[in-house]
């Protein structure tokens, strides 16, 4: 027998698409990604240690010789620049960096970013997020930081001798790249490859739920650094952080046939809203470009609430909306609400939630659990049924899964 298989179908791996192998491949992409990272030391294998091999050293000729490390634990605020995919785990970094690090985060598109006049100083932080590190945007706002130098110094260097023509250290660039020796990396001063392996479908996957853990390190980091995480709690989200590979691994595999009994329902859709709060919104955000990118759907992601402010006129008979509803939410029982008032509006409703969790039988028409971990974590995990039902939607629909219309990998023009 002769079996003949050109090269695409050995890099597919056996899977019928690139974003299938590359939803797939996340337990491994997000291990290579944490390997090095975070670990319990020989001496001490009841504490959790992360190191960040590439934040420790200031890149020679820096004007500021501090290591970057130290920068970012004496940070006033950390700007998040970023595009698409790559904005949205901006959005969940974020949340991490407030809630874990105790320190300001704002998150901003690039693409607006760079044509503003934003006020930055030197000792604000900007990341830069991109699976590529070729996006022009991004990389135009990073060089827009560094010009900037001299336009907001920090309180602590205008003194009295302060003389505005003068070079004044500027903000610290960090890249968050997955793509190595790419334009951001070089560009930037510091910075976290993500290690998630290529990924060739044009819709981010792997990359994103990588640069989330890249933010989640990072945050535990600064956190422990800043004293902002007891070691208690340093080594609870690290224990937790660390087990979410394994823990996703066997469920995943039983997620396909359920999407794709969920997604046969959905597949005729023209409009499809996503809700979600807090940690959550980002990835209903995140839910719906994914199904827009690929399947050429409609979609909208909305904060939970916020969907009685404009949203919720949508709502109507079958058309979906796909709640994330986890019992670790903090504004749960006003979503368990929200999810009520859809269902009685008439809308197709999925719910997506915590494993054992039965608060939305006889409410939901499709319920899909996921394991549970800590809130801060959760995206890692409750936005792959949300990448699968985009991608089992798109392929009954016969859409181009690895290469939308219209839609590039990397937007390097302007
Ligand atoms: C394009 C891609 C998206 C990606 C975005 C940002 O729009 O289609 O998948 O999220 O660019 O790309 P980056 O490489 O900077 O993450």
């Amino acid at each position: 027998v002769r079996l003949e298989l050109s090269l695409e179908q050995i890099e597919k791996g056996g899977y019928k698409h690139f974003m299938l192998k590359e939803i797939m491949d996340q337990p491994n992409a997000m291990r290579n990604c944490l390997r090095g990272r975070i670990y319990q030391p020989a001496e001490a294998p009841d504490r959790w240690e992360i190191k960040l091999g590439g934040l420790e050293k200031a890149k020679e000729g820096a004007l500021n010789p501090q290591s970057p490390l130290e920068r970012m634990a004496n940070a006033c605020r950390f700007i998040f620049a970023a595009c698409g995919t790559s904005w949205h785990s901006g959005l969940i970094g974020k949340y991490a960096f407030e809630k874990l690090a105790g320190v300001r985060a704002e998150v901003e598109y690039a693409s607006e970013f760079r044509y503003r006049k934003p006020l930055i100083c030197d000792s604000d932080c900007l990341i830069a997020i991109s699976q590529s590190g070729e996006t022009a945007d991004t990389l135009e706002a990073i060089k827009m930081a560094k010009e900037h130098k001299a336009a907001a110094p920090s309180i602590a260097s205008v003194g009295s001798s302060f003389d505005p023509k003068a070079e004044l250290p500027q903000a610290l660039t960090i890249g968050v790249v997955n793509v190595v020796g790419s334009s951001i990396a070089r560009e930037t001063d510091c910075g976290m490859y993500l290690h998630a392996g290529p990924e060739i479908g044009v819709a981010s996957t792997k990359a994103f739920t990588c640069q989330v853990i890249a933010l989640l390190l990072m945050a535990l980091r600064l956190g422990k650094q800043r004293g902002a995480l007891s070691e208690e709690m340093l080594n609870m989200y690290c224990a937790a952080l660390n087990a979410v590979p394994d823990s996703i691994e066997k469920w995943m595999s039983s997620l396909t046939e359920q999407t794709q009994v969920i997604s046969k329902n959905l597949r005729l859709a023209t409009n499809a809203l996503f809700s979600g709060m807090g940690v959550h919104f980002p990835v209903a955000l995140e839910g719906a470009l994914k199904l827009k990118e690929i399947s050429y759907i409609h979609a909208e992601g909305f904060p939970a609430s916020e969907i009685r402010h404009g949203g919720i006129t949508l709502i109507r008979n079958f058309v979906p909306v796909i709640c994330i509803a986890m019992r670790s939410d903090p504004a749960y029982e006003q979503i368990k609400q929200m999810v009520r008032d859809f269902r009685h509006k008439g809308a197709a409703l999925l719910v997506l939630t915590d494993d054992g969790n039965t608060d939305f039988a006889g409410v939901a028409h499709f319920t899909l659990c996921c394991p549970a971990t800590k809130l801060e974590m959760q995206p890692l995990i409750s936005c792959i049924p949300l990448q699968l039902l985009s991608y089992h939607i798109a392929d009954m629909r016969g859409c181009s899964i690895d290469q939308p219309r219209n839609l590039a990998k990397s937007v390097t023009v302007e």
